[in-house]
C-alpha cells in the first residue's frame, strides 16, 4: 500500500482503540522476569559455550604480536580467535569502525580476541592471559584545537548574507557551548547469542533495533548472502541508539562460535558498552545571532565540530538550526573530525540534543539581552516555512501553541524575572525554559497478520526498545479490524517477520503503526471478497454490511487467513517538512552553599501528531526528560587525553539521572492530527521529550544564580565560585 496523499477522514479518527490509554502489553512479562533478554536466552539451541572479548589497550598503531599460549591451556577454554587471525572484516554502510580482525588499531577497546569457554569465570581468566605487543601512533583526540583549526571553512548552508546582517544587528550573540561525549548506558549490555557452528547458516539472538539492517550489516561484515542470516530479537533492554548496529559482541561471538564448532553467548562487559561501541560525539558549537529591536532574528549563524572516526557521522549539532526559527540570513555548518576515538553516532535525537543544548541557551541570553520573555522571543521567532533552501512548508506545526499552553500550565508568568533572586531557604530557586524540535521521519514497513477463530496475530520485524511497540502495534490491528485489543497478539523482532521500520529516529512508532495497518487493510479485503462484499465495516468483532453482519470468528471456522503488505511512503511527502515540536519549562534549586543543582519540577508541552497511547507515549516524553536531566546536569564520558579512552566506563562513573534525581513531571500532549504524516495521523515521540530539556535545565540554573554555564554538564564547579553568599 502507497500513501501517497494526506489521509482523509478514516477510521483512525473514531479513536475506539488507538489514542486511548493502555498499559504496556508486555508489562507484566518485563516486571516478572519472563521477557526473555539476549543473553538469558538458555533453551533456544543446546550446548552454548561464553565467550569474552579483549580489547587493545592503545587507541591507534598496530598489532605486533599477540601470545595467546597460555590463554589457550587455560582451564575449560575452548577456542581463541584474535584479530591477527583472520583477515579485516567488512564495514557495514551506516558504520565507521571495523568491528574485528587484521592489525590495525583505530580506537582503544577496538576488540581484538575473543576467549570461548565452558564457563564466564573461564572465558574471562583465559582473556587476561593474552599477551599483546603494538606498534603505537601518535593518535588525535583534542577536538578543541581542531574546531579552532576549522572555524570558517567548508561549504556552509547559507542563505542570504549572513556577515551583513549581523554587523547590521542592533542586538548580537556570539558565544560558545560545548556539550560532552555520551554513553546511551542503556541496562542491558549488548549481547548476543550466536550459532555458527558449522560455518553455514548463522543463527543470532540478540538485542538489536534494526532486525533488517543487523541482517544485511552481518552480511556485509562476513561477506555471506543474507539469506543465510536469521536473527531475533524480541525483547530489548534499551538501546538508545547504540542498537541500531550489530556490534562487536555478535561478531564476536561469531567468530568464536565457527572456532569452537558450538554456539557461544557473549554479553559485552560494562566498559565496552563504552569504549566499544557507539557514544554521542563531544561536540563545540560557536552560535552568532543578531536580531532587531522587536525581536525578530535577522541573523544567525551556527558551527559546529564533533568528533568521528573516519566515515562516521558525529553529533550533528546544527541539525536543527536550518528549521526551527525564522531568520532572512543563515551560516550554517558541521564540521566533523577525525579522532582516534570509538565511533560516534546516533543516540537519541542525534544532533537536536546536543544542538539544541547549545541553541536554547543562545536563544535564553539573546531574550536577556532584548528584554524579551523567552517565550515571546520564541513566539516572534517562529515559522510556518523551513527558513533555508530549499524553502518548505511544515506539514503540521503548532510550535506557539505549545509555548503558550506550556508556559500557563507551568505558571511561567508569575515566575521571579531577576536571576539571582528567589531563595528557599539556602536554594537559590529558578525558573528555566527551551524550545524542542526533532523531525520526524517515516520508513517503508511491512508486516503479516493471521486471522484463525477471531484471534489476530500480527508478525513483523518491528522492535520495542521499551517504547510500547507492542501494545500500539495491537491497538492499531484491534482498531483496523473492529476486534476487542485481547484478540490481538503481537509477535515482533525476527527476521523471518516481515521487514519494518524498526526503532530509531524516533520513526518507529508512525512507520510501524502504517505498516500494520497496511496488513490489516489487505486482510479485509480478502475477508471482503471471500463474503462477496464491496466495503464492509469492521467492527465489534463483527463484518458488517447494511443490515448483514457476520462475525469474525465465523468467517473461516478453523481455517487461518493470512495477509501481508508494506506501508510505503509516496513522494508528496518530500514537499514538505514533517517534524515534532515541543516546549519544555523547568523549576530548580541551586543549592547556596555547595553550587549543586536540583530539578524541582518540568513540564512539557509537545505537539506530535495523533498521539497513539497517551500512557506509551508520556512515558517516552518523561524518559527522555528525565534522560535530558542527567545530560544537564551529570552525564559525561570523561575522556583520558593521553590515552583515548573513556575512563568512566560503567554505572557508577558515568552519572545518569536515577529515581532521585526526577522529581514531578507533567506532559501535556496537544490534540493535533498530521494528515499527511500517516494514515494514522501520527509522529514519533520517542526522542522529543530530550530535545531542549537540558537547556531549559540550564536556563533556570541561571535565572537561579546569575552564572551562565555553557559547558556541560552544568556540575557544581563551574557555580561554586560565583554564587551570592549565603
Ligand atoms: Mo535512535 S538514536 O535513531 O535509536
Amino acid at each position: 500500500m502507497e500513501f501517497n496523499k494526506p489521509a482523509d477522514q478514516n477510521l483512525f479518527d473514531r479513536s475506539k482503540v488507538v489514542g486511548k490509554p493502555h498499559t504496556r502489553i508486555d508489562g507484566p512479562l518485563k516486571v516478572s522476569g519472563q521477557a526473555p533478554y539476549a543473553y538469558e536466552r538458555h533453551d533456544v539451541v543446546d550446548g552454548q559455550l561464553v565467550g569474552y572479548p579483549v580489547g587493545s589497550t592503545i587507541a591507534k598503531g598496530r598489532i605486533t604480536s599477540m601470545n595467546t599460549e597460555a590463554a589457550k591451556k587455560a582451564p575449560g577454554v575452548k577456542a581463541v580467535v584474535t584479530t591477527l587471525d583472520i583477515e579485516p572484516l567488512g564495514i557495514w554502510d551506516y558504520n565507521a569502525a571495523r568491528l574485528f580482525g587484521g592489525d590495525k588499531v583505530e580506537h582503544y577497546h577496538q576488540a581484538i580476541a575473543v576467549v570461548v569457554a565452558e564457563t564466564f569465570e573461564q572465558a574471562r581468566a583465559a582473556a587476561a592471559l593474552i599477551e599483546t605487543s603494538y606498534d603505537v601512533e601518535q593518535a588525535k583526540f583534542d577536538l578543541k584545537s581542531e574546531f579552532e583549526r576549522l572555524q570558517g571553512t567548508g561549504e556552509p548552508d547559507t542563505v542570504g548574507n549572513f556577515d551583513e546582517a549581523f554587523a547590521a544587528a542592533p542586538v548580537t550573540l556570539d558565544e560558545v557551548y560545548t556539550t560532552p561525549s555520551e554513553s546511551h548506558a542503556m541496562m542491558e549490555p549488548h549481547a548476543s547469542i550466536v550459532d555458527w557452528s558449522d560455518g553455514g547458516d548463522m543463527k543470532l539472538w540478540t538485542s538489536n533495533q534494526m532486525i533488517e539492517w543487523g541482517r544485511q550489516a552481518l552480511a556485509k561484515i562476513f561477506s555471506i548472502d543474507p539469506d543465510r542470516i536469521s536473527l531475533e530479537s524480541p525483547y530489548i533492554g534499551g538501546g538508545f541508539g547504540a542498537k541500531l548496529w550489530v556490534c562487536s559482541d555478535a561478531v564476536l561471538a561469531a567468530v568464536g562460535s565457527r572456532a569452537a564448532g558450538r554456539p557461544v553467548k557473549l554479553a559485552m562487559p560494562r566498559p565496552f558498552v563504552a569504549n566499544n561501541t557507539t557514544h554521542r560525539s563531544a561536540t563545540i558549537q560557536r552560535i552568532k545571532i543578531g536580531a532587531a529591536e522587536d525581536g525578530k532574528i535577522t541573523a544567525i549563524s551556527h558551527e559546529a565540530a564533533s568528533h568521528t572516526l573516519l566515515g562516521g557521522s558525529g553529533e550533528n549539532a546544527i541539525a536543527q538550526t536550518p528549521y526551527f526559527y525564522a531568520g532572512d540570513n543563515r551560516y550554517i555548518i558541521h564540521h566533523p573530525v577525525e579522532m582516534n576515538l570509538p565511533e560516534a553516532n546516533a543516540m537519541r535525537a542525534p544532533g537536536e540534543t546536543a544542538g539544541l543544548m547549545a541553541l536554547e541557551i543562545a536563544m535564553d541570553e539573546m531574550a536577556e539581552k532584548l528584554d524579551m520573555d523567552p517565550v515571546e522571543f520564541r513566539i516572534a521567532n517562529d515559522t510556518q516555512i523551513k527558513p533555508g533552501n530549499p524553502m518548505k512548508p511544515f506539514s503540521d506545526r503548532h510550535f506557539v501553541e505549545c509555548l503558550r499552553r506550556g508556559a500557563d500550565a507551568f505558571g511561567w508568568a508569575d515566575r521571579n524575572k531577576t536571576p539571582g533572586g528567589q531563595r528557599d531557604g539556602n536554594w537559590l530557586i529558578g525558573h528555566g525554559m527551551a524550545g524542542a524540535y526533532r523531525g520526524a521521519p517515516t520508513m517503508k514497513s511491512g508486516a503479516r497478520v493471521r486471522l484463525k477463530d477471531g484471534s489476530l496475530t500480527v508478525e513483523t520485524d518491528m522492535t520495542d526498545i521499551g517504547t510500547g511497540s507492542y501494545t500500539i502495534l495491537a491497538q492499531t490491528a484491534a482498531e483496523t479490524m473492529g476486534l476487542p485489543l485481547e484478540a490481538v497478539d503481537v509477535q515482533l523482532g525476527k527476521s523471518s517477520y516481515p521487514v519494518s521500520s524498526g526503532s530509531g529516529g524516533q520513526w518507529g512508532a508512525a512507520s510501524s503503526t502504517a505498516g500494520v495497518y497496511a496488513a490489516c487493510v489487505a486482510l479485509r479485503q480478502q475477508i471482503a471478497e471471500r463474503l462477496g462484499l464491496e466495503d464492509p465495516r469492521f467492527e465489534g468483532g463483527n463484518v458488517v454490511d447494511g443490515d448483514m453482519e457476520t462475525a469474525l470468528v465465523d468467517i473461516a471456522q478453523g481455517e487461518e487467513l493470512v495477509a501481508e503488505d508494506t506501508m510505503e511512503f509516496g513522494d508528496f511527502k518530500k514537499n514538505m517538512v514533517h517534524a515534532t515540536f515541543g516546549a519544555h519549562f523547568v523549576e530548580v534549586g541551586v543549592h547556596a552553599g555547595t553550587g549543586e543543582t536540583r530539578v524541582r519540577r518540568m513540564l512539557a508541552a509537545c505537539d506530535a501528531g495523533r498521539i497513539l497511547n497517551p500512557i506509551t507515549a508520556r512515558s517516552q516524553v518523561i524518559g527522555g526528560m528525565t534522560m535530558g536531566t542527567g545530560g544537564a546536569l551529570s552525564e559525561e564520558l570523561a575522556l583520558d587525553q593521553g590515552r583515548g579512552f573513556f575512563a568512566n566506563h560503567d554505572l557508577a562513573g558515568y552519572e545518569v539521572a536515577v529515581h532521585a534525581d526526577i522529581p514531578h513531571q507533567e506532559v501535556i500532549f496537544l490534540d493535533t492530527l498530521d494528515v499527511s504524516a500517516t494514515p494514522l495521523k501520527a509522529k514519533g515521540v520517542g526522542e522529543l521529550g530530550l530535545c531542549g530539556v537540558a537547556a531549559a535545565i540550564a536556563n533556570a540554573a541561571y535565572n537561579a544564580t546569575g552564572v551562565r554555564v555553557r559547558d556541560y554538564p552544568v556540575t557544581l564547579d563551574k557555580m561554586i565560585d560565583k554564587l551570592p553568599a549565603i
